[in-house]
């Protein structure tokens, strides 16, 4: 039946109230136009979803990744949703479009986007992870866990099919650069960069068995390096395939129950817990937060999605809640003290420079004392 293509695309296109939450409205507005595009063919089934103030599109059509009718339809339907965001005066309408018009691809735009072209497998379960309140570096994290760490995911060690292990690639948003690492031999220099998420971000997984079939595809757009200034975090997406020679359903959601510190929460300038939620708690309120992690969860079937079953919003996640909102107290103590708040590097596109520069004529340099010459 020929490959399938899961896209998942999303954007803040305007908060309610302030960016806690999606206005119905708007969710309306993408489920009209996603069911348009299933009639027309354009694609074969979708979903529309939100976490926090962000909108997730998970569509599955033929076109291949980066195809430019999907980022266009993609693209289009932010833009009617930020006219009703507009409307309705909804906090930061537009946000996520950087550019102003559509030019080939949304990536680099603002949207996030994670795609992977696929060939179906007889029964093909996969997650589509949508977070609130922080950077693409969050996935990091559980990617490695998931696909890395013997300890998280037993089928490494038990599953004859996982046994040979996964290759990552990682992507380096400073230097637009990319590099691929074959674990378990290369798990120690995979390390040296992934631990450093705000520059060095897992893009890509494979199974080096699988002719390099992508197993997890996540988004990378930092949206302050495209635009040179705080526009709200990137708040990214991301897709894992499950079972059958890759990790089993409850091995992909494990790294959600320890509760990971990820830079974003209060004006993307603070490190704080990634909370699993329900999607229907998917609403960061305490100071702006904490950031949240949702886990929809689909059987595809020829290209159709059956799903989502809300994952992460399951009783067993109940104790990573509790353990984030305590963590959340303690990182809250630390105000604006570093690492409580993002390092001084990551504040450079907030909007604490120009309160720095109002100071720039108080500092004086510090006459230092005369070296003694040793004898
Ligand atoms: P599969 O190897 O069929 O994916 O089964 C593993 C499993 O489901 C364990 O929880
Ligand atoms: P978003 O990135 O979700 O829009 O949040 C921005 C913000 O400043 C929260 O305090
Ligand atoms: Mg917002
Ligand atoms: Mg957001």
């Amino acid at each position: 039946m020929g490959t399938i293509t899961i896209s998942a695309i999303k954007a803040d296109v305007g908060g309610w109230v302030g960016h806690s939450d999606i206005h119905p409205d708007l969710l309306s507005e993408a489920k009209r136009r996603l069911s348009e595009a299933v009639e027309s063919d354009l694609l074969i089934d979708a979903h529309a979803d939100s976490c926090g103030d962000d909108v997730n599109l998970v569509m599955t059509h033929r076109l291949g990744v980066d195809a430019e009718a999907i980022h266009h339809f993609a693209w289009d339907s932010f833009v009617s949703m930020t006219e009703i965001a507009k409307r309705l005066h909804l906090y930061g309408a537009g946000q996520d479009l950087l550019a102003d018009a559509f030019s080939g691809n949304v990536r680099g735009a603002g949207p996030g986007v994670a795609e992977m072209e696929i060939e179906e497998r007889t029964s093909e379960p996969f997650i589509v992870f949508a977070a609130d309140k922080c950077a693409p570096g969050a996935w990091n994290f559980p990617l490695y866990k998931i696909f890395c760490d013997p300890f998280n995911t037993a089928g490494l060690i038990i599953d004859p099919k996982a046994h040979g292990g996964f290759a990552l690639e990682v992507h380096d948003l400073i230097e637009h650069r990319r590099i691929r690492f074959e674990c378990p031999e290369d798990l120690y220099d995979l390390l040296v960069y992934i631990g450093t998420p705000s520059r060095f971000v897992i893009k890509h997984v494979f199974r080096r068995d699988m002719q390099d079939e992508p197993v997890a595809s996540t988004s990378t757009s930092r949206l302050s390096l495209i635009a040179g200034k705080y526009v709200g975090k990137d708040d990214p997406i991301m897709v894992v395939r499950a079972q059958s020679g890759l990790p089993a359903v409850g091995e992909v959601l494990e790294p959600f129950a320890n509760p990971h510190l990820v830079a974003g929460w209060m004006r993307g300038s603070h490190n704080g817990p990634l909370m699993p939620c329900a999607l229907g708690d998917s609403t960061p309120a305490r100071f702006d937060g904490p950031p949240r992690v949702v886990g929809m969860g689909f059987q595809l079937a020829d290209g159709k999605l059956h799903g989502p079953r809300d994952l992460l919003g399951d009783v067993s996640f109940d104790r990573a809640r509790r353990q984030a909102l305590e963590l959340a107290d303690y990182m809250r103590r630390m105000g604006p003290f570093e690492p409580g708040r993002l390092p001084m590097e990551e504040m450079e596109y907030t909007t604490m420079p120009a309160v720095a520069e109002r100071l720039d004529e108080r500092w004086e340099p510090i006459e230092e004392p005369a070296t003694p010459v040793p004898a």
